[in-house]
């Protein structure tokens, strides 16, 4: 039998924002969020219990599977506690970096300047330990099965970043490896796996981060740019991700422009079409190659399709073609490069 619990349920909180606003305030949070970076070098500056209970109670409203919230947080300030974290955290990372660690996670480390060495964990005043619980316990003192649990702390564990850093403060990820130990000092059972350390407090005056890069939009998210895209008939196939340019709008999904200069930010897309789209104006086409270039990150896709009819009108062919799109940081992928009844393709990876 099927029990409705729908009496059980209450209205939602929403409050719509006018779009303007969404726009915004979507801008803002990202630019907020962009600042955030891992920082290892900590003041021993004093920050209030109550800003990290905040944000553990952030941390606590995050999604979970079933509901099960599959987490405790130990926040630790006291002194001699934060001592002992690190000798252990050090003996372990030590067999780590001089034993343990395989090569190719040394040279992924490298740029990072990582060690043994970890002052942090005695320095800053918080560190918050993350455990990960497999089961919770019913009210009968029964055993219950948590699901989805790494995905649920996981989550939970990125709401606790996020708040900390919108208070103010900076955080280090800590994973020393393995964590077993901090178990033990935190006094938490054994059905608890330690999940990770969250170091918080204020930066060190002029602290460094490693300049390391975040990959762009069009990596992160594969957005296609229909360039051309006349009734954007890529769009009607798959949806939303496909941006649609042309001279002339037929509707609102369409952004009118020059297809030589379209309003994308530079890396923005993951894959550039030109479907009979390219040789529309004999002189302006290398420039579209260019500017899909300037939109594409390396590792991008291009792809070209265009009819043999107007490559012979305008006094092309796929080896000039070929050599342009070459002449603009691409390479071919040979397989994806051949003509077939009237048509031409071309598929390129921006280098
Ligand atoms: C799951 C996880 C484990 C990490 N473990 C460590 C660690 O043990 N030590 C450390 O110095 N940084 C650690 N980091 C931090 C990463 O090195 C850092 O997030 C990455 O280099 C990107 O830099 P950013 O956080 O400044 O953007 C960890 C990050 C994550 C997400």
């Amino acid at each position: 039998m099927v029990v409705s619990m729908r009496d059980r349920f209450v209205p939602l909180t929403f409050k719509e924002k006018p779009f303007s606003q969404m726009k915004a305030d979507s801008l803002a949070y990202y630019e907020l969020m962009s600042r955030r970076r891992s920082v290892r070098d900590f003041s021993d500056r004093p920050v209030d219990r109550m800003v990290i209970e905040n944000a553990i109670q952030t941390a606590g409203s995050a999604p979970s599977g079933a509901n099960m919230q599959p987490w405790h947080f130990v926040a630790i300030s006291d002194s001699t506690l934060k001592s002992d974290i690190r000798k252990a955290a050090e003996i372990e990372e030590s067999a780590f970096y001089e034993r343990r660690a395989s090569d190719e996670w040394l040279k992924a480390l490298a740029p990072l300047g990582t060690d043994s060495e970890k002052p942090f964990l005695e320095i800053a005043p918080w560190l918050i330990v993350i455990f990960l619980q497999k089961f919770s316990q019913g009210k009968d003192k029964t055993r219950l099965k948590n699901y989805y649990t790494s995905e649920s702390v996981g989550i939970a564990t990125g709401f606790l970043i996020s708040a900390l850093h919108n208070a103010g403060l900076v955080t280090l990820t800590h994973t020393p490896s393995p964590m077993k130990f901090l178990s033990k000092l935190c006094g938490r059972p054994s059905v608890e796996r330690p999940y990770l350390l969250l170091v918080t407090g204020y930066p060190a005056d002029e602290v460094t981060v490693p300049a390391i890069e975040k990959l762009p939009f069009g990596v992160v998210s594969r957005g296609i740019g229909d360039f051309g895209c006349g009734e954007a008939m890529l769009a009607d196939k798959f949806g939303s991700s496909v941006r649609s340019f042309d001279a002339v709008a037929h509707d609102s999904r369409i952004t009118p422009c020059n297809i030589a200069k379209v309003p994308v930010k530079a890396d923005d897309l993951g894959v550039v079409v030109f479907c009979q789209s390219l040789m529309g104006i004999a002189t302006a086409w290398p420039e579209y190659i260019k500017e899909a270039s300037r939109c594409l990150p390396t590792g991008g896709i291009l792809l070209i399709a265009e009819s043999a009819k107007a490559i012979r009108e305008n006094d092309r062919n796929l080896g000039s073609i070929r050599k342009v799109v070459e002449e603009n940081g691409f390479e071919l992928n040979d397989e994806g490069c051949y003509d077939e009844y009237k048509f031409t393709f071309i598929e390129a990876r921006k280098l």
